[in-house]
Formats: structure tokens, sequence, C-alpha cells
């Protein structure tokens, strides 16, 4: 079993036991630190060996190496976003670690085209401990498949805080401040070729600046050589029907520079996918 299928076990035993309950049972206090399970790894040696029995023939060690470095590659990436997923779920480093139910690390491709940078867990992502579930994630669903991108496919979605600021208020700096090393984390590991920033918590405390949504808009802005847009957030689009246009405007402008740092973003992404 996986880390993240233990941790899911965990978060579902949690709410339930909350909910049937009616309180806050005390053994849930402290997040444990979850593992995958090792791999029998002399079972898998001969699962191998037989699946490429024709290369006994090739010169020794050619075709195994590339297929052993590519696996290495896949497990450790996954390896390190579950081992941050796990830093992420014991962190107590601001106040936001004392009011949370789960905490919202991300979830996605780990081959992503395209992080979303969101501001914080809501109601219903702190009830699931995953991004956008809400009726803002769906529309951020919505949007990302008319420019080709999904969560299943090419795209992975993250937040500046990982825990739910009470009252759904914004996050405050300190608060922003404290979470910051896992967004760099996850932004160093996964590689991707663009961010989306979808706010202005988003855009303010990715690129450091003091300027809103409208002013931001329309350009493409660097983090760390990776080209970021900002756009509207969802919650914003779903009270005011005036923002939609221009939202359109900003997706369909990331979707050509997307394009151009992909071509073939749209058709053949590879899944790889993280829940
Ligand atoms: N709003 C956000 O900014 N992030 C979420 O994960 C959900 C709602």
């Amino acid at each position: 079993m996986t880390c993240q299928q233990k941790q899911q076990i965990y978060n579902l035993l949690k709410t339930a036991a909350d909910s049937v309950l009616g309180f806050r049972v005390k053994s849930f206090d402290t997040t444990p630190v979850f593992y995958d399970d090792p791999l029998p790894a002399p079972q898998n040696l001969q699962e191998q060996t037989d699946l490429h029995e024709p290369s006994l023939a090739a010169p020794a060690a050619s075709s195994d190496h590339s297929s052993l470095d590519f696996s290495t590659v896949h497990s450790s990436l996954e390896d390190s976003i579950c081992n941050l997923k796990n830093q992420i779920s014991a962190c107590s480093r601001c106040a936001l670690a004392k009011t949370r139910n789960n905490t919202v690390p991300g979830t996605g491709s780990l081959k992503p085209v395209v992080l979303v940078v969101g501001e914080g867990p809501g109601f219903e992502e702190d009830r699931q401990g995953l991004p956008f579930v809400g009726p803002a994630g769906q529309l951020l669903d919505k949007m990302l498949a008319a420019i080709s991108l999904s969560r299943s496919s090419n795209t992975y979605i993250a937040n500046i805080v990982k825990c739910r600021p009470p009252q759904n208020r914004d996050p405050y700096p300190e608060e922003a401040e404290a979470c910051s090393s896992f967004l760099q984390a996850q932004i160093a590991l996964l590689k991707p070729k663009a961010i989306l920033c979808v706010g202005s918590v988003a855009a303010k405390n990715l690129l450091k600046t003091e300027a809103g949504v409208s002013r931001l808009r329309g350009s493409f802005y660097q983090y760390h050589n990776i080209p970021v847009a900002v756009t509207y957030h969802p919650s914003a689009l779903l009270r005011s029907q005036d923002l939609k246009r221009p939202a359109w405007e900003d997706l369909k402008q990331f979707r050509l520079k997307l394009l151009e740092l992909c071509p073939d973003y749209e058709s053949s992404c590879q899944s790889y996918v993280s829940h």
C-alpha cells in the first residue's frame, strides 16, 4: 500500500470519527507519518526478467538499465512528493494547524505541463484533504478542460497555504510565509512548464507583488525561469459574471503560451497521477 492510500484511509477514519461522535477524538490530534510498503525486490526482478526474456540475447545491461532508470526516476519523484505530503501533514509552523481537519497538500499529474496555484483550502477541501473540490473547484476543472488541461493528465493543483484559514479568510502573511517552502519544493520537484496563479493571494505570494489580478493579468512573469500567468479565482467568477469574459481571454492566451512551450501538450501529455 502506498503512503497516499494510507493517508486517505486515515483521513476517512478521522472524518468518520468526527461526524459519528460529534467531537475530535484525541488520538487523531497528531497526524502520523505514513510510508509506502516496501516492494518484494527478488520477485520484481523475476517478473522483469520474464517480461524481457528476448533481451537476454541482447547485450546484457542496456535495456535493463534504461527501464530501471525510468522507474527509479518516477519512484523517487513519487517518494519525494509523498515525503513532502507527510511533512505537510505533520506541520505545525503556524496557527492554521490548530483549526484544520486535514492538510491539503496538492494533487494531480506528477509530470505536469501546468501547476495551478490557488489560495488555500476551503470547507470542502479541508474535509476531504484535496484541493479545489468545492464549487470553485468544479468551475476550475471546467476552465482547465477548456484548454485541454486536467488534474488527471497534465496538471498539478496546489495552494499557497496547505491548511484552511478559518471562515475562508485570506491567509495572513505569516501563514503564507510559514507555508512557502512547501510550494517551493513542489515546484522544484514537479518542474511544471508553466504556472497559472488563480486569484490575487496566489499571485501576490508567488510573485512577491502588491498588485492585484486586474493589473497582473494579460502578461507573463517568471518564477525561477518558469512562465507565470495570473487570472481570476474561480470563486470570483462565481460571484461576478462580468469577470468570465476576461478570464476566458486569459485562458486563451495561456493556451497559446503552452503550445509554444509544449506543442503537443493537448494530445500527448502522459498520464501520471497522484491522489
Ligand atoms: N480555493 C482555493 O484557492 N483553493 C482551494 O483548494 C479551494 C478553493
